[in-house]
């Protein structure tokens, strides 16, 4: 058992023998209607330090942040930069303090390009005028930086989410701040780029730029942080330093209770095939026919590296992207969708992996977001029992612990973990024959992780098949009865859950052989 962690003393930069504090809030305070968001935290940075945000979803870490970053103001408490009294007039008048913040949504202009949108605001000029090429050079060096390599001008809206997700850091790096915030940067970012973040993150840590990391990846937050603040209920958790981050002490704070027992690993009893693939091909990858069969009852895991296809396979599984050659069967039936209508009818549902743009009206309240209403009724024949729109709200709230003072609050007003919940529990309210999912748990704490995976063993339990794709190892392991592994387009294999591990997954996934 480790000691309980206490926040360090502060006596000592008030005696003056410490290098004072880059950046500090005291007793900060923060209430929207119905929610207090913040009560009372403190937070010390240090120059060149790392510190690690993390808590629960909803515990108010993104609401932090945005305080730091001048884009919310505090209801009450104190913001200190070197030891003096701030208090920010907006974004502008924080970044003037060099305190950028990369926010968790993604703020980019989707029809600029990626130099206009790292410069936005700032564009170079010469004699007034925008000076377009040196622009275009000194956003190519910022994209260096960051592992990404795509022209300056390419059009934002056409990168992947990984991408974008690159061009907000690279953005958030040009504006040379001392003190760095990056809310869940690396929540699409494959391993490679994240390593390429880390190279960075170090480098300017080393020159003295202090970073705030907030990330629900513990793995990441043991690897970075030097340490580790932990909010939960917008309170002070505790703190933890370097040579004390361990998982199981960060999850105890975050959580307040245990979460060891993840992954229950039963032995499940499924039923009949009810989805058949045969030489499938997807307009991604055309060259790769894809073949398999899923079972009702049966969890089935899509392993791969980032880019491997297998948001496309589903996609076209779904009819979002219909099938340029092959066959399936649903139930032993014919099926050619050629939209998501006709794979909804026919007992398909599909929780996307951008879940923010593709499965979440913002301004509608999480019932209404979470309401059948959008289906037609004859499109619902396809599923299993559910209850009452009433029903499926309060039991969803209660069952994946949405962080809500009601269920008429809109979406956009819950923290992103939580939008994620509101998303996912529409559709494993639905009770689809099959359930498609892509990345279930990115952006989702480790308590409601568990809640996700039960909820996922009780759907196969009632006889619905799930596949799910994943960048978690951990997940497909933990998750699956079986594997599907993806490699550039095609299947590379599929490995029952014995034969399941680490390396074998890996071995698949990078183009080997069959272990
Ligand atoms: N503009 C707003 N209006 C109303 N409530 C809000 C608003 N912004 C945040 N909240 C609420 O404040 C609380 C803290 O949210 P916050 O986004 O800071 O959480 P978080 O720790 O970042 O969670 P996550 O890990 O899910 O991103 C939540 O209950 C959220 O619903
Ligand atoms: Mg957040």
């Amino acid at each position: 058992m480790n000691p309980a962690p206490t926040e360090p003393l502060n006596s000592v930069d008030e005696a003056g023998l410490s290098p004072p504090l880059l950046l500090e809030g005291r007793g900060i305070t923060k209430s929207f209607p119905g929610v207090k968001a913040l009560k009372g935290v403190d937070l010390k940075l240090s120059p060149g330090e790392v510190l690690a945000v993390i808590g629960e979803n909803g515990a108010g870490k993104s609401t932090l942040m945005k305080i730091l970053a001048g884009v919310q103001s505090h209801d009450e408490g104190e913001l200190r930069i070197d030891g003096q009294p701030v208090r920010f007039s907006g974004v502008e008048d924080a970044l003037g303090n060099g305190i950028a913040l990369i926010h968790q949504e993604l703020n980019l202009a989707d029809n600029l390009d990626v130099a206009a949108n790292i410069f936005l605001g700032r564009e170079p000029r010469r004699f007034g005028l925008m000076n377009t090429s040196l622009m275009h050079a000194q956003a190519s060096d910022w994209l260096q930086k960051v592992g990404l390599r795509v022209p300056p001008e390419t059009i934002v809206g056409h990168l992947t989410i990984g991408h974008q997700q690159l061009v907000e850091i690279a953005k958030a790096l040009s504006v040379n701040a001392r003190v760095l915030i990056m809310d869940e940067p690396t929540s699409s970012l494959s391993q490679h780029e994240t390593e390429q973040l880390f190279a960075v993150i170090r480098d300017l840590s080393a020159k003295g730029v202090a970073i705030v990391y907030i990330s629900h990846r513990l793995g990441e937050v043991k690897a970075l942080a030097h340490r580790v603040t932990v909010l939960r209920d917008g309170e002070n958790a505790g703190s933890i330093e370097k040579q004390d981050i361990h998982h199981d002490q960060m999850v105890r704070l975050m959580v307040g209770r245990d979460v060891s027992q993840y992954y229950a690993l039963k032995e499940r009893q499924t039923g009949e095939v009810i989805m058949k693939v045969e030489g499938l091909r997807t307009p991604h990858a055309p060259e790769h026919a894809l073949h398999f069969e899923l079972r009702s009852g049966e969890i089935v895991g899509v392993a791969g590296l980032v880019g491997a296809g297998r948001t496309e396979m589903l996609q076209t599984l779904f009819g979002v992207a219909p099938a340029v050659g092959g066959s399936m069967w649903v139930a032993g039936r014919s099926f050619t969708p050629q939209s998501a209508a006709q794979a909804i009818e026919c007992g398909l549902a599909l929780v996307p992996e951008d879940r923010k743009q593709q499965g979440l009206i913002l301004e509608m309240a999480i019932k209404e977001n979470m309401s059948l209403a959008s289906l037609r009724r004859d499109q619902r024949r396809g599923f299993l029992d559910f209850g009452s729109e009433q029903d499926i709200a309060d039991r969803m709230i209660a069952d994946m612990r949405i962080k809500t003072p009601s269920d008429m609050q809109q979406a956009q007003y819950l923290s992103g973990g939580n939008q994620q919940k509101v998303v996912l529990g529409k559709w494993l309210a639905m009770k689809p024959r099959i359930l498609l999912l892509d990345e279930p748990t990115r952006g989702i704490d480790v308590g409601a992780k568990q809640d996700i995976y039960r909820l996922m063993e009780k759907l196969a339990e009632q006889g619905v098949a799930i596949l799910f794709v994943s960048s978690e190892m951990e997940e497909i392991i933990g998750m699956s009865d079986r594997a599907l592994i993806m490699h550039e387009g095609r299947l590379a294999g599929g490995l029952p859950r014995a034969e399941l591990s680490e390396q074998s997954v890996m071995q698949l996934a990078t183009g080997g052989d069959r272990p």
